[in-house]
């Protein structure tokens, strides 16, 4: 089995030296690397910023923006099985970067942002036969958004966590299926939900390429 994991968050530049991001540590993403490789699968990382050490064995790519993400994991996901999409990626980009810095003038500024690449779903549309897990990350309707993404991302599985998830040590998700039902329930450190959902998708009869 060789898999694709995205992980961490992406920067959207205002201008060369201020972006947009979110808070996400990257520890989940990672985790799921480090329990694919300790199930003996190749695992290919294609990862934007963050501060932890790069799983040791892994073919690791690192990103800093969305379309940089979305390049390198299109490409890359070619000669994968599946695709495990953890990475918390910025929503939004200005619609222009400013080249330079931006000074200040004492008035407010206003930025016309557009929406980012969305690379689970892209990955979703040309997936043929390979499976593909999404994360979501809900604060309301919880089970109703996760299951409207799942099925506008093309996912076989969607992870559902809410925002306490982010920069924790710690995780509490359900696996939710095309059909909307809860398939697991795991609570532990994001350690032991990696070893879980990984598990898992191993004993399924997932199609290889
Ligand atoms: N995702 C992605 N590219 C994006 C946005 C999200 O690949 N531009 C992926 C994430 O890695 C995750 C899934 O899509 O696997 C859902 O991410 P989430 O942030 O929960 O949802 P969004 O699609 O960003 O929607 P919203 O922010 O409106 O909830």
């Amino acid at each position: 089995m060789r898999i694709l994991v995205t992980a961490g968050p992406t920067r959207e530049y205002l201008d060369d030296v201020r972006y947009l991001s979110n808070a996400s540590s990257g520890k989940m993403g990672y985790a799921i690397v480090e329990a694919a490789l300790k199930l003996g699968w190749e695992v290919v990382l294609v990862s934007g910023p963050v501060d932890l050490p790069v799983p040791e064995g892994c073919e690791f790519h690192p990103v800093v923006t969305t379309s940089e993400m979305r390049e390198a994991s299109v490409l890359l996901f070619s000669e994968c099985d599946g695709v495990i999409a953890v990475a918390a990626v910025c929503d939004y980009q200005p619609k222009t970067r400013i080249t330079g810095k931006i000074s200040k003038t004492g008035e407010p500024v206003l930025f016309e942002m557009i929406e980012t690449d969305d690379v689970l779903a892209e990955l979703g549309r040309i997936k043929k036969s390979r499976w593909v897990v999404g994360f979501a990350l809900e604060a309301q309707n919880p089970r109703e958004n996760a299951l409207q993404k799942l099925r506008r991302k093309n996912c076989n599985w969607i992870v559902l966590n809410d925002p306490s998830a982010i920069g924790s040590e710690s995780n509490s998700v359900e696996l939710i299926n095309s059909t909307g039902d809860v398939e697991e329930t795991w609570s532990g450190s994001k350690s032991e939900v990696a070893w879980n959902l990984t598990n898992w998708l191993s004993n399924r009869e997932l199609s290889c390429q």
